[in-house]
């Protein structure tokens, strides 16, 4: 299998972990050859209710016994989409109450990306120095990092980026700014948290000149940062919210939720500004709407702290220079990229799941899913522990 899967499987680098997966079940994800991999990663904070959730596997086995796939988006009424929407719109404030399904985070961003050039009529995008928004080519303009975009230039045009959290840059936000776009937290960049009152100077900005609001919670959406959405956390409502990953927890899904009035903008001059044809699929309609279900009427969202707060106090090492990110969206902090590949190899290895960030090579991903109970954290941790303990010193950058 894993020769096949060099052979004839695409890949994203020269080294990928190349865990051979059997199954995967709650916090854990099984070998093919039996052994319990503990997943502090959740396959980058999109497994949010743990692998193969009970109430998600037999909504979706409901859904696919009854129709798949019968239409492209938009033109049938599909009852898991409906509900789905419908149910969203409760849990957002009266601005956010139209949700366009789409099949990807990236894809989202794009349909956010027209739907703020549509509305406004200016085509000027403001995003952040590195951010990441997704890999088509609209997101992909929105990279605040050249060197993994400098190749696939020409990008789509008019975009310019600002530094996270700097006030005087919100200056560069005019009445030809279409859209600023920034992730809530900044998630490749290492989980970067917005400073007090940023988020809301944003704001302030925008309404001043007419521009547009888009908020990326594809990753700390759905409950990771103790909210149902990161944004409730700042006083800061985006027009546009861009959603995904842990959506359907663990099925492939984006959206982008803005008020009627300008989402009607996608649907004349011209008819079908945004079309899909998987966009709102019924079975990932399912899955979406058990998620949500099992995450609004449970502990979880509200356990998020105190999960948080666990990682915390036992993740104390004097290599561990900082713990970035809020709830169960976390980043260690290294003094170097040496010790931060050496424990992700290391805990592979030792059967614990941990990643790295896209922009950040000293951190360490920690994003496991909702449901991961206090015992797993405490013997993730203990392991993580006795790993850095055993880093081996050696002169390193
Ligand atoms: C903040 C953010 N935006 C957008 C995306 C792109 O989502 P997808 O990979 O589903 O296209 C990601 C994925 O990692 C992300 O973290």
């Amino acid at each position: 299998m894993k020769n096949d899967f060099f052979t004839y499987q695409a890949q994203t680098t020269p080294y990928p972990l190349g865990l051979e997966v059997s199954h995967a079940k709650g916090s854990y994800i099984y070998d093919v050859d039996g052994h319990a991999h503990l997943d502090f990663v959740a396959g980058v904070s999109a497994c949010s209710l743990g692998h193969c959730h009970p109430k998600v596997v037999s909504a979706i086995e409901a859904q696919l016994k009854k129709y798949m796939h019968v239409m492209v988006y938009g033109e049938y009424v599909q009852r898991p989409a409906v509900a789905y929407t419908k149910m969203l719109a409760s849990q957002l404030p009266k601005n956010l109450q139209t949700t366009y399904l789409v099949n990807s985070g990236t894809e989202a961003m794009e349909g956010a990306i027209k739907l703020a050039r549509r509305v406004t009529g200016r085509s000027q995008l403001i995003a952040a120095k590195k951010a990441y928004h997704g890999n088509t080519m609209g997101s992909l303009s929105l990279m605040g990092y050249e060197e993994r975009k400098s190749a696939f230039r020409p990008l789509i045009p008019d975009v310019s980026f600002i530094t996270f959290n700097t006030i005087p840059d919100l200056g560069q936000i005019t009445e030809k700014t279409a859209a600023v776009v920034l992730e809530t937290i900044q998630g490749g960049a290492g989980f970067v948290m917005p400073e007090d009152g940023y988020l809301s100077q944003v704001r302030k900005r925008c309404d001043q000149v007419g521009a547009l609001l888009i908020l990326d919670e594809i990753q700390p959406g759905f409950g990771r940062t103790g909210t149902l959405f990161a944004f409730e956390h700042f006083n800061c409502v985006p027009d546009i919210l861009v959603i995904g990953k842990g959506m359907a927890s663990g099925l492939p899904v984006g959206a982008f939720v803005a008020s009627k009035e300008h989402m009607q903008s996608l649907q004349e001059r011209p008819k079908l500004g945004h079309i899909t044809t998987f966009g709102g699929n019924p079975v990932i309609a399912a899955a979406c709407l058990a998620t949500l279900t099992e995450l609004t009427q449970s502990q979880l969202i509200a356990d998020v702290q105190i999960k948080e707060k666990q990682f915390r106090k036992l993740l104390v090492h004097p290599l561990i220079k900082e713990i970035r990110g809020k709830g169960l969206l976390l980043a260690l902090l290294f003094e170097n990229t040496d010790v931060a590949n050496y424990l992700v190899l290391e805990a592979a290895k030792q059967k614990l799941i941990l990643f790295w960030l896209l922009f950040e090579p000293k951190a360490v991903r920690i994003s496991p899913p909702l449901t991961i109970l206090e015992e797993e954290i405490s013997k993730g941790c203990q392991l993580i522990l006795a790993i850095l303990e055993a880093y081996p010193k050696r002169d390193v950058n």
